[in-house]
């Protein structure tokens, strides 16, 4: 008997009202519009404010994302966000099935940084595979500009705040994610993170506990950028050979949008095309677990991306992690 596969019907992205640009970012760190545009190709970014929470913004993602797949809430069976900035830290994933209304889904979140949207859509795949679950909603949203330390000029200017979502459906015909890989290194976790900061705090005499909180996001920003350029190509490279796929079969490749040199840097070493290789990252900065399928969702509304068109996409960051999957889009 042919097992199940998957197609991915549906996508949609939303961000907050608020526009960041570099012309601002000088008026509150020592920067300047030529320098952040020449080191990350960023010109502008969104970022959310009181009030515009992490939930809102993954269920209007969410809730395009339905609308295009042609299904409603109710049809939806499982919704995994993948977030490292959670409006409650037991998990945003449940009040974003409340607010759209998916009264059957059971929902839950996943956390890996920036690779987080690639994890949770092969996450997704073993439940639809399994034949557990018919329609999966995969959500990648992260609100960073709550976690940054707005007097460090090395990371401010990075990140802007965001989501992305795509439908996907269970198939007896086709399997459309046609391959994927996943890593991780933790050795190399000190590179880039948003610890926790531990104070102690004594209860009685002989009992103490952690009392503390987190901290800002800090980056050795020269470590991650080496480690994107070489392990990104690898990671890549075998998501292809498990495709059975040459990169000149390839469409489209959308890497995480953290900065345009490494963009340029890994397309070139793959040998893509320039006119293959999509990049929002002027728009939008740094948006962490949205940054795919953002890209994803406007080139498809584009018309950019049409139906069949086979992707490759890879997340990379904290943790570390990095991850590429390749998938034909639509049925
Ligand atoms: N404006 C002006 N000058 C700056 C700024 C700024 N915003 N930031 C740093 N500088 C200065 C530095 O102080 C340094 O000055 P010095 O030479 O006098 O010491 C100089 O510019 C060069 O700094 P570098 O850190 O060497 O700059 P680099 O070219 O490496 O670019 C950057 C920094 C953009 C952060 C780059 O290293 C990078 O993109 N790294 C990868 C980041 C990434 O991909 N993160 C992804 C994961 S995100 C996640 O998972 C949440």
């Amino acid at each position: 008997m042919k097992g199940l596969g998957l197609t991915i019907i549906g996508s949609g992205s939303a961000v907050p009202t608020q526009i960041l640009t570099n012309q601002d970012l000088s008026i509150i760190v020592e920067t300047s519009d030529d320098w952040i545009e020449t080191r990350t190709g960023m010109k502008e970014r969104y970022i959310s404010k009181e009030g515009e929470s992490l939930s809102d913004l993954s269920a209007k993602a969410a809730t395009l994302a339905i609308s295009m797949a042609s299904l409603n809430p109710e049809d939806i069976d499982l919704i995994v966000l993948a977030t490292s900035t959670p409006d409650d830290l037991f998990g945003s994933a449940c009040q974003v099935q409340k607010a759209i209304g998916a009264t059957r889904a059971v929902a839950f979140d996943l956390t890996a940084a920036c690779s987080g949207f690639v994890f949770a859509l092969t996450t997704a795949a073993q439940f639809i595979r399994q034949g557990v679950y018919h329609n999966v909603l995969v959500i990648g949203a992260d609100v960073l500009s709550r976690w940054v330390d707005w007097e460090d000029r090395t990371t401010c200017v990075l990140f802007g705040d965001g989501a992305g979502a795509v439908v996907c459906q269970s198939s007896s015909s086709q399997d459309n994610l046609l391959g994927f890989e996943m890593c991780s290194d933790g050795t190399q976790n000190s590179s880039l993170n948003l610890a926790y900061q531990s104070t102690a705090k004594e209860l009685t005499p002989n009992i103490s506990i952690n009392s503390g909180k987190y901290g800002t996001i800090t980056m050795k920003g020269k470590d991650v950028y080496r480690f994107a350029v070489e392990k990104v190509p690898e990671v890549i490279e075998k998501a292809l050979y498990r495709s059975n796929l040459s990169i000149e079969e390839v469409d489209w490749l959308i890497l995480h949008q953290a900065n345009q040199r490494i963009i340029d840097s890994v397309s070139t070493r793959l040998g893509f095309n320039k006119e293959k290789v999509i990049s929002n990252i002027s728009k939008y900065g740094n948006t962490s677990a949205a940054s795919i399928p953002i890209a994803l969702d406007e080139s498809i509304r584009q018309g950019k991306i049409k139906l069949g068109d086979t992707i490759v996409i890879s997340g990379f960051g904290a943790g570390l992690t990095w991850a590429s999957a390749v998938f034909n889009w639509g049925k």
